[in-house]
């Protein structure tokens, strides 16, 4: 079994002496002022979810954006502060942008360019010289950051996701000897689509800049080399998932799912959330009636299928009249990237569908959709988890999701449904006990949402250990030990 000191051991072992660096745009922990204080939040983010479990087994450093309105409070003269706050074992290390250099790097290219351009949910990615230019500028910026923070000590550097894709080549650039890889949080789409992008051979080689490059699931591998292939005057080798280029030295490609901390989360069912001021509003609110709660958490994004999901309930209950009064869904998430229209408009059709179908079916003591607009984290969401009879991720395209893997772990009852969309990573490994679906089809989804609240406990608890047993065997821990162990066996 895989856990923090197993993953430990094969750091110590194969990477030595050389530091362990992970860089990322979003930081682990934020600071933030509250009524004259300085607090700290988690950001909702499955990047975070997945990686700080991973730095405090392995007490490197992470260099990312410090976002937060008291971050520069909190830092020393390098910029680096210990986390977790309340059990210090790794240093993040903040890099400050400009209002400009957000806006252009991430709001702008990485999140209306890159984001639309590799999730293929039709909405046309914008590609802008300005914003480019940004990305190009802020990569760099990190780049420098991480080369100031090493020195000239030997190095692993671990960069993660799309809004750093240059970053490896910058770092390769100045320091040959460095070991550095890449993994991609987000889906690789085929070469038709990506080769839409302007700047799309300046990507390619900036990510070939990476000894290892891994993604989710082998069928992005395959559409990034293809996308290499069509692009680039360099050898492929799909026998050994490898690029070939720059007189023969090697990138390879490599599927890693990425997974959760499922001992963490089990342990951390087990405590009472009840008096988190989060989850008391909610219990106050719930309707007098219902009888099946069905739960989604998401960030609010358009690739999460969200109006989907609504519209689904609708469904439900046209179909089902005998639901009314019976089922509730209650919706937790907040508004992210918030300065980008799409996002704008997504929320308004949030807003406006809910409004709708909760004024239609509605009763004096019951409606059936919650919305609860709040970013709630965890462990607190836990108890929501633990509440809910269903879990729905209905994502339109997810490069794994998260939410799946902490309601699978949460579950230490066997109980409760996972109703999950067929393009998530995630629906490959859990197919056998998930109801998988396809979002687009609302009459699928509808359907699926019939069947989890009037599944028997014996058919969930058949379904949701197999799906536990999975998460356990497959997590975090074995997730890093895979990638590192991998990148041990470059020279
Ligand atoms: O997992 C994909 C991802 O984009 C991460 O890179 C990111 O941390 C997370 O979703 C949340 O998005 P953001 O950091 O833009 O709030």
């Amino acid at each position: 079994m895989f856990n923090q000191q197993t993953l430990k051991q094969v750091v110590t072992e194969k990477i030595g002496d050389e530091l362990l660096v992970v860089v990322s745009n979003r930081e682990p922990y934020i600071h933030r002022f509250h009524e004259g204080k300085v607090v700290v939040d988690k950001p909702a983010s499955g990047l975070v979810t997945a990686m700080d479990p991973m730095l405090r087994a392995t007490e490197g450093i992470w260099v990312a954006h410090g976002a937060g309105k008291a971050d520069k409070k909190v830092v020393d003269a390098n910029d680096c502060v210990r986390v977790p706050p309340d059990n210090p074992k790794y240093t993040l290390k903040r890099v400050w942008l400009t209002k400009q250099e957000e806006r252009g790097y991430y709001y702008g290219f990485s999140n209306e360019a890159l984001w639309p351009l590799c999730h293929i949910v039709y909405a046309r990615p914008q590609f802008d010289l300005h914003n480019w230019e940004m990305y190009r500028q802020v990569n760099q910026k990190f780049a420098d950051a991480v080369l100031a923070e090493i020195g000239d000590k030997p190095a692993f550097i671990w960069v993660q996701d799309y809004q750093l894709a240059l970053v490896a080549g910058m770092l390769k650039e100045k320091r040959p000897d460095l070991r550095v890889a890449q993994f991609w949080h987000i889906p690789w789409p085929n070469p038709e689509v990506f080769r839409i992008c302007p700047w799309k051979k300046e990507i390619l080689l900036g990510l070939l800049g990476n000894d290892l490059l891994g993604f989710h699931i082998k069928f992005h591998c395959d559409n990034f080399l293809n996308t290499v292939a069509q692009n680039l005057e360099v050898r492929v080798d799909y026998e050994r998932s490898s690029i070939f280029h720059h007189s023969g030295v090697e990138t390879r490609v490599r599927p890693f799912p990425i997974s959760v901390d499922f001992d963490e989360i089990a342990e951390d069912a087990k405590k009472d959330y009840s008096d988190d001021e989060t989850v008391e509003d909610v219990l106050h609110t719930l309707p007098e009636k219902y009888e099946t709660i069905a739960i989604g958490v998401d960030r609010f994004d358009y690739t999460k299928g969200i109006p989907e999901r609504l519209r689904a309930v609708d469904r439900l209950l046209e179909k089902h009249p005998e639901m009314i009064e019976k089922f509730l869904l209650i919706q937790v998430g907040a508004l992210s990237r918030i300065h980008i229209p799409l996002y704008k408009k997504l929320n308004d059709e949030i807003n406006a569908l809910v409004e709708e179908i909760n004024w239609k079916y509605a009763t004096d003591s019951w409606a059936p959709i919650m919305l609860v607009r709040r970013n709630t984290v965890y462990p607190q969401i836990l108890h929501f988890y633990r509440m809910a009879d269903t879990c729905v991720v209905s994502s339109l395209h997810d490069g794994m999701n998260l939410v799946a893997k902490e309601f699978i772990s949460s579950r230490n009852d066997d109980d409760g449904v996972l109703i999950l969309s067929q393009f998530t990573g995630a629906g490959r490994e859990l197919e056998g006990g998930a109801l998988l679906v396809n979002p687009y089809n609302v009459e699928e989804l509808a359907d699926a949402f019939y069947e989890a609240s009037t599944m028997s406990k014996k058919e969930q608890k058949r379904r949701m250990s197999a799906m536990r047993d999975i998460v356990k065997e497959h997590n975090i821990y074995k997730w890093g030990t895979d990638f590192i162990s991998e990148l041990a066996n470059i020279s």
